[in-house]
Parts: C-alpha cells; structure tokens; sequence
C-alpha cells in the first residue's frame, strides 16, 4: 500500500504523514481531494496531485465533462461509454449532442433579448454532425480558410452568419468568401484590406468587411493562445482602424460591416474580456464622430472551460449580462464567436491502455491513444481529466504514473506524474475535454490513422467518421514513374 508521505508531493502541498492512503482517504475523502487541489491552487499544467479530484469531481459533477454516471461507469447522453468503444474500438473521440447544444443555449439565454448571433468557431471541432447540430440551433460560424468555409456551408450553416476569421487568406479564399457570399471577411491588415477590395472590383460584388482590431489585452492564457497582445501577429491597431473604416467607407466596393476583435483563448476571468469591451467602445465613439457606423460588434470567443473540478470558469450568466450593459448603447448586433466553451467538455478521447512499464524514476502507463490524436498536453502543457471508464471507489489506492501513448517522441504523453489508480492492459481510460482541439488537431504521425468520431445522443451513438485504415493512407498517396 503506497502511503503519501511516499509520494514525495512537491514541496508547498499539503503531506499527511504516517497514513496509508487508503486509510487515509477513506477518513478524508472527498474533503482531502478538495484540500489537496485548494492547496496548490487551481491546476494549469499536469499538476501531479490533482488527479485524486479528477475521478471525484467526475462523480461529483459528471454534466460539466459531458457525461453521466451509471452504477460507478461513466455514460454518454444515455449510451455506455464501453459499449461505444466495444462497438468502435480505441482510441476514439465520443461528442455529446446533449452538451453541446445546453452549452449553445446557456450562451444565448445569457444575451437574453439583445440581438445576437453565436458563430461557432470551427476550428475547435469541425466534424459535420457537431457543425450540422449548431446549425440547427441557429448558429452561424466563424471560419479560418476555405476549407472551413466549405465545411461549414456543407453542414448547412448559413452563409449570411459566416465571419471569416484569420490573418493570411488567399485570394482564392476572398473569392470564396465573396461569391458565397458570406457576412464579413475580417480584415487583418491595410495591405488585405486592399487585396480584398480588388478581389471585389473583380469579381463585381461589394465586400462586406470587419475590422479585426487589436486592443493589446493580456488574457492571461498560455503565451500561445493570446492573441490580443500588440506583439502578437493578429488585429490592426486601434488607429490604423479609424484609417482603415475611412477607406471602408469611400470604397464602392466595401461595405464596413464589423468592428472585430479577439483577444485569446482558454480565459478564465471575465477581466480581460471586459477591459477590451472598453477599448472598442472608444474606438466606436471615434469612428462615430466621423459618421462611421458599423452594424456588428463582433466580440470573439476565448471563454474558457474547465478542465479540472476546482478551475472556475467565467459564470456564463453574469458574463451574458456584463456584455450587454456594456454594449447596450451602441444599438449594434452582437456576434460572439465561442468554440472551446461549446464543445470542449463535450468530448472524451477514449483509449486503452496497453500496458505497464517501470522505469528507472517514473511508471508509465501506455495507452492506445497519443500526441497524434491529443496534442494539447504536448504542445501547451495542457491538463486533461483522465479517469478509467469504471470509476475507481473513492478511497481506491493511488500511485503516481506518466500516461503516454506509444509515438516516439518524448512529449508523447497524455498526463506527466498523475496520482492515478491502478489500471492494467485492456483497461478503458475517457480523456475529457477532448472536444475541443482534439481531432481538428490530430494527424497521422507514426502512421496512426485519425480517430474515429462519435456523436451520442439520446441513448443512441453514430459513427461520424470512420476509422480509417493504414491501407487508406497509402492509398492517398502515388510513387512517381521514375520510381517504378
Ligand atoms: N475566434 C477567433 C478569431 C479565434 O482565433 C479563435 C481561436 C476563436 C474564435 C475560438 O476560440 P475559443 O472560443 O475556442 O477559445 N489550439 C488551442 C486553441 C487555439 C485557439 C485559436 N483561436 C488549444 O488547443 O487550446
């Protein structure tokens, strides 16, 4: 039995000394997990203790995963999730419809009766059934490349809520985006201001544009998801935006739509969201004075989510609120652009685990499932809850494990130093929070083919996207001639 004090916890936490963890939880529990995770404050990277809440947090509060709890196993919108996986094997991604759509609607009761329109950021997950699900529910999208485009109108999104997002567009993208035609093209730069306005001339339309403004806000999320700083490669600066409406508004051929802006993602704290909200009001007054009046405020997405049981995310009412007031005067449409807080606890990354391994300082515990299909731990040392598909009992023992998946890189692991129970080969692991940034993220490194996706939804699944076969990869792709 591994008692704490074996633990070595990293100095700063809380140590009970001289207990063995099981008896030590049974007495404690759920109250130590609490205790423990206050102690180091709200968990950010792979934090090593705060596993212990991750099981106790998925039974304390399955909805906010995207899951329920049946008999001690964790469930889908009325389906197993081990039926899922007996059906379709692992790794696998699993959507509920049943979250993502009370995720749409919290988002829009909180804008209450102002006049709004939600585009989904499709970036966070761009699977047909979750694009086609949101359009039916009213939502337009925010789009990055044509390819985005084409998906979301193929889902069936209408292409008079579609913004398209994104500081290097093609001009064959413009072209696009003209002749769907969509709501605004969200200009970046003087220099796709012009390009866009001459793709217009040609093509004969006028272009409805926004202007994506950089209001320099710290959002205080991982450096590589703020996008509103004035060192980052996203926006125009406030004043090139007064130049740049000017020009909007003498050109034939552009119609300034939007005022835009999007500060980052994954935030956690109204603060910055709203400090922005003040920057663009200033910026409106301006353009005002000069008798320049766009119809749309578009505000970006950003809103993060949990992905532990102790983080606290923007209360989604009082933010809805909080917008409003601030924007009430300026008789604009709002546009929100949210892509994580949709569909990012509406999905688990499910995995089997493979096998064991001790090494020299750490276990490990190889799972199905890798960098390749979950990027996020790799790329920004991000925290996914990790719990086996059978609950273990709260006081089941403990012991500290590297999950990793079997790509041969390093920074292929799913979770560093977790306090984890006991799992062994074929044992079912969920990844939460894998709905977001999961699959769009994925690729085929180490030729693992991409991950099936799955929608559940009232105690029924479908197979969105089938697993495909090595031999599909090789297929995709021609040896020249001169090799034959
Ligand atoms: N609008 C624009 C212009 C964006 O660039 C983004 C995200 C969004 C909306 C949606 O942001 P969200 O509501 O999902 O936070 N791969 C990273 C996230 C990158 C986000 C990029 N832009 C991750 O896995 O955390």
């Amino acid at each position: 039995m591994t008692s704490l004090k074996q633990l070595s916890l990293p100095s700063g936490q809380v140590r009970v000394h001289g207990m063995t963890t099981s008896n030590c939880l049974r007495a404690l529990t759920p109250l130590l997990a609490v205790v423990y995770v206050r102690a180091v404050g709200a968990p950010s990277s792979n934090s090593p203790i705060d596993n212990v809440a991750d099981h106790l947090a998925i039974r304390r509060n399955p909805a906010q995963f995207g899951v329920e709890v049946v008999d001690g196993s964790l469930w889908m919108d009325g389906v197993s999730l081990r039926t899922i996986a007996d059906a379709v094997g692992t790794p696998a991604y699993i959507y509920s419809a049943a979250h993502i759509e009370a995720r749409y609607r919290s988002l829009s009761e909180a804008l209450g009766e102002r006049q709004h329109l939600l585009c989904y950021a499709v970036k966070a997950n761009s699977s047909q059934a979750v694009l086609r699900l949101l359009a039916k529910l009213g939502a337009g999208a925010d789009i990055v490349s044509g390819g985005e485009l084409q998906r979301a109108l193929a889902a069936g999104i209408d292409g008079k809520k579609i913004v398209f997002s994104g500081v290097g567009k093609t001009d064959a993208e413009i072209d696009a985006a003209l002749t769907t035609p969509i709501k605004a093209i969200h200009i970046e730069s003087a220099d796709e201001l012009t390009r866009v306005e001459a793709r217009a001339r040609a093509l004969g339309v006028v272009a409805p544009v926004g202007l994506r403004v950089n209001p320099d806000i710290d959002p205080d999320t991982h450096p590589y998801l703020a996008t509103g700083l004035r060192d980052s490669k996203f926006g125009i600066t406030m004043g090139q935006a007064v130049e740049l409406a000017a020009r909007a508004g003498q050109s034939p051929h552009l119609e300034l739509e939007a005022i835009t802006c999007h500060i980052g993602s994954q935030i956690m704290d109204a603060g910055p969201f709203l400090a922005s909200y003040e920057r663009l009001r200033g910026l409106l007054a301006e353009l005002r004075g000069r008798g320049i009046q766009p119809r749309t405020l578009d505000l970006g997405g950003g809103l993060g989510i949990a992905y532990s049981g102790e983080e606290q995310p923007v209360d989604v009412a009082t933010f809805g609120k909080q917008i409003v007031e601030a924007t009430k005067d300026l008789g604009m449409q709002l546009v929100l652009e949210p892509g994580r807080f949709l569909v990012g606890n509406a999905g688990v990354l499910l995995t089997r685990v493979i096998g064991r391994k001790r090494g020299e300082t750490r276990s490990f515990v190889i799972v199905d499932a890798a960098m390749n299909d979950l990027v996020r731990p790799a790329l920004y040392a991000a925290r996914h809850p990790i719990v086996p598909v059978t609950l273990p009992e709260p006081t089941a023992e403990l012991e500290r494990v590297d999950i990793v998946g079997p790509v041969c890189e390093c920074g292929d692991f799913l979770a560093e130093q977790r306090l984890f129970t006991r799992v062994g080969a074929g044992d079912l692991l969920a990844v939460c929070g894998a709905g977001a940034y999961g699959m769009t993220m994925a690729s085929t490194y180490n030729t693992r083919p991409i991950a099936p996706e799955v929608m559940a939804c009232d105690g029924k699944f479908a197979v969105t996207r089938a697993r495909k076969s090595v031999a599909d990869l090789i297929a995709e792709e021609t040896i020249p001639a001169w090799l034959a």
